[in-house]
């Protein structure tokens, strides 16, 4: 019998085909939206297999209805969206879609660095609400790249391939993370410093540290305070690290220049958010991965997992130590 399995979103063909290819396959395609929790919490309670989004919360009290369930299939290399504790303590394998979606994420921050100090999106506002009156010495002028200090919090794959774009750049880019990386201080010429240090001596400051609990309110009001004024912060990685209120006071009163932003605490983020009143807010709605190849081939990947899982196999990119 073949085994069953649910998807939690409408995904690319190619994807569901591999799925359906051995198993018996349900799905929330009704729309484009994240399954009801009420449609989970029923669905989850018989399938082997869930293939889910980072939109899904599946925390202890839904896995607790859980009984047959083997391996869930994060299509996202970030998967604090999983209670994974919990989904170890009931032997279920828990899989992400590291390294496809590197390169694609480092484009993207380095994207929104260049836009908001650059001043991209005010300045193409400006041309096209008829602002533009004549050349100006110092209109719309922003911050250099070039030659300039990065500081790179968590320095994972992504992080280093951020300090690869930054040394196009000639860019001095330190990191701060939870250990040194010699052979990445090596091979791309970066130096290591204490939060504080990084902060206070960084142009532009990139958050890629995963969402932990130990990173939640990493960049706060304290943390603000030690950056330049003239200071650019793009966060790429999760909402929660950097506080909202504190980066929306900073911004506002001029503590640092400006912000790149492509996750909030809460998404989807309300178009009434405050730091969307902001000029000098660069900001996306989670699109770090979302290049056409990237995404499907994050969905291939998931969707290869969630068969390894099934088939009693250790899954290429398992987070949790389950016995398979
Ligand atoms: C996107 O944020 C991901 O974690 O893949």
């Amino acid at each position: 019998m073949k085994p069953t399995v649910y998807i939690t979103r409408k995904i690319p063909e190619e994807a569901l085909e591999i799925i359906q290819a051995s198993c018996e396959v349900k799905m929330w395609d009704k729309e484009d939206t994240p399954v009801p929790r009420d449609i989970l919490k029923k669905e989850i309670q018989d399938v082997e297999g869930i293939y889910c989004l980072l939109t899904e919360n599946i925390d202890a009290e839904l896995l607790s209805e859980a009984n047959n369930l083997k391996i869930i299939s994060n299509m996202a290399v970030g998967y604090n969206n999983i209670d994974v504790e919990a989904a170890s303590e009931k032997g279920i394998m828990v899989t992400n879609t590291p390294g496809i979606l590197t390169e694609t994420t480092a484009d993207l921050t380095f994207a929104l660095l260049m836009a908001a100090s650059r001043r991209l999106i005010e300045s193409s506002d400006y041309l096209r609400e008829g602002k533009w009156k004549t050349w100006s010495p110092m209109l719309l002028t922003g911050q250099d790249i070039y030659g300039a200090t990065l500081g790179i919090i968590g320095l994972g794959r992504i992080g280093e391939a951020v300090a690869r774009r930054a040394n196009g750049f000639g860019m001095n880019v330190l990191y701060n993370g939870r250990s040194r990386k010699m052979r990445a201080e090596e091979e791309l010429d970066i130096s290591f410093a204490d939060k504080e240090t990084l902060l206070r001596e960084s142009d532009f400051v990139c958050v890629l540290t995963p969402y932990r609990p130990e990173t939640v309110n990493l960049i706060n009001e304290s943390e603000l305070a030690l950056m330049k004024s003239s200071a650019v912060l793009v966060n790429t990685s999760r909402g929660g690290i950097v506080n909202e209120d504190a980066l929306y006071d900073a911004l506002k009163n001029g503590e640092i220049w400006a912000a790149g932003l492509d996750v909030f605490k809460t998404e989807p983020a309300s178009p009434d958010h405050p730091l969307l009143t902001l000029p000098n807010v660069v900001a996306l709605p989670h699109i770090g991965s979302a290049s056409k190849h990237t995404r499907l081939n994050m969905a291939k990947m998931a969707a290869d997992h969630l068969l390894q899982g099934l088939n009693d196999e250790v899954p290429a990119h398992l987070v949790n130590e389950v016995r398979v």
